[in-house]
């Protein structure tokens, strides 16, 4: 999550949308931070894809209020879970129905191909064995909690 947000805030063509560095992002990482098996490269794809929605999300809202993340790391016995919430304007039920379809996108011209969370979604669920979902708060904020099984031997 760290390698990954490190990116965002220095990729150039991300700074040209929206400065990562204008956003609080407050890191709840739960000690012990879990650990568990999966391909770092497709992982930070996965939470790269969710930051930049959720940073062209809070630009929407940017001067109603400071864009926050707030990220939760933590596990249980038999799961990790990784949460994603911003305080950007949500989603309604019919917006949150689709996002996870292909080339299902809100942003005009060529600002989105609409690919970004089904590939995300794909990754998580065949690739890595885990589940993704999505809640939001119309007008508050959007949350996406990914979790991933914990393979004991
Ligand atoms: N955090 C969020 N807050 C509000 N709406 C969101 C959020 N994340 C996704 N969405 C909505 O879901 C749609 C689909 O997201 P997805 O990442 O798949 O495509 P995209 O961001 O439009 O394009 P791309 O990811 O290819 O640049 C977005 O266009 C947007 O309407
Ligand atoms: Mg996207």
């Amino acid at each position: 999550m760290d390698k990954t947000i490190d990116l965002a805030t220095n990729d150039y063509d991300l700074k040209k949308h929206f400065d990562f560095k204008k956003i609080l992002i407050q890191r709840h990482y739960h000690e012990p931070t879990p650990e568990f098996l999966c391909e770092a490269g497709q992982i930070q794809q996965v939470f790269l894809n969710i930051l930049k929605n959720g940073a062209h999300a809070m630009l929407e809202t940017a001067d109603v209020r400071k864009p926050q993340f707030d990220l939760h790391i933590k596990s249980d016995q038999h799961s990790v879970y990784i949460e994603i919430a911003d305080n950007g304007p949500g989603m309604d039920d019919d917006l949150k129905r689709r996002i996870f379809e292909p080339f299902f996108t809100t942003k005009k011209g060529n600002l989105g191909t609409g690919l970004g969370l089904s590939v995300s979604y794909f990754i998580v669920t065949e690739n890595l064995g885990g589940m993704i979902s999505v809640d939001s708060t119309p007008g508050k904020g959007s949350q996406f909690t990914i979790r991933f099984p914990i393979k004991t031997p």
